[in-house]
């Protein structure tokens, strides 16, 4: 059995698309033992308690100091000691500390084709701004490891999407998460599966 935790900011959309391979049996030999967010009012952790997935949210704010706050994150996940974390719209960045502990078991969504519109500022609409402004014909989605770095570890997964003449960065991001991020994350996650659960 592959045991996974889910790191997650936002709506919990590429959450939920884990959630619903697993519940097709698509995923049949995965679970989610945790889902966690740095955002208290993160949507995505409504979904997971709607599915009884146990989850956790600590704000950084709610510590006296950043390494307090990353030491009590890598503290909540050692405890629940997945075979692999991944990043589902997750807006923090890894400590180094934690790529250490959990090396090569980190994965991370990304909504462009790697190494196009990625690394620091490039997140949610930011990239498909990006890519409309540059006047690309094709975009898409990444899944690779995370390492010390932002979007620069092992590619695992790409999946290209056309760029449409009338797109606003709103339409492509919601065609780049339902043609790809939906598809590709859960696609990467039975590939580990099959190494390693
Ligand atoms: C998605 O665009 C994902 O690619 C990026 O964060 C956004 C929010 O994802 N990493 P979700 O709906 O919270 O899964």
């Amino acid at each position: 059995m592959l045991s996974l935790a889910v790191l997650v900011s936002g709506g919990g959309t590429n959450l939920q698309a884990i959630m619903d391979a697993i519940a097709s049996g698509y995923l049949e030999h995965t679970k989610i033992d945790l889902v966690f967010s740095n955002n208290k009012n993160a949507y995505a952790l409504e979904r997971a308690k709607n599915a009884g997935i146990p989850t956790l949210a600590l704000s950084p704010n709610d510590f006296a100091s950043r390494e307090e706050f990353e030491a009590a994150m890598l503290h909540a996940l050692e405890k629940v000691n997945p075979d692999i974390i991944v990043l589902a719209g997750f807006l923090v960045k890894i400590p180094k500390k934690m790529v250490e502990t959990f090396e090569h078991k980190i994965i991370n969504i990304h909504p462009s084709l790697i190494p196009s519109f990625c690394g620091r500022g490039y997140y949610g609409l930011k990239v498909h701004e990006a890519a409309l402004e540059r006047g690309v014909k094709l975009t898409g989605a990444t899944v690779h490891f995370v390492d010390e770095d932002m979007d620069t570890g092992p590619i695992l997964i790409q999946k290209a999407v056309e760029v449409k003449e009338d797109d606003t960065p709103k339409s492509l991001q919601e065609r780049v998460m339902k043609e790809a991020e939906w598809i590709i994350l859960p696609e990467a996650i039975k590939k580990l599966e099959k190494e390693r659960a």
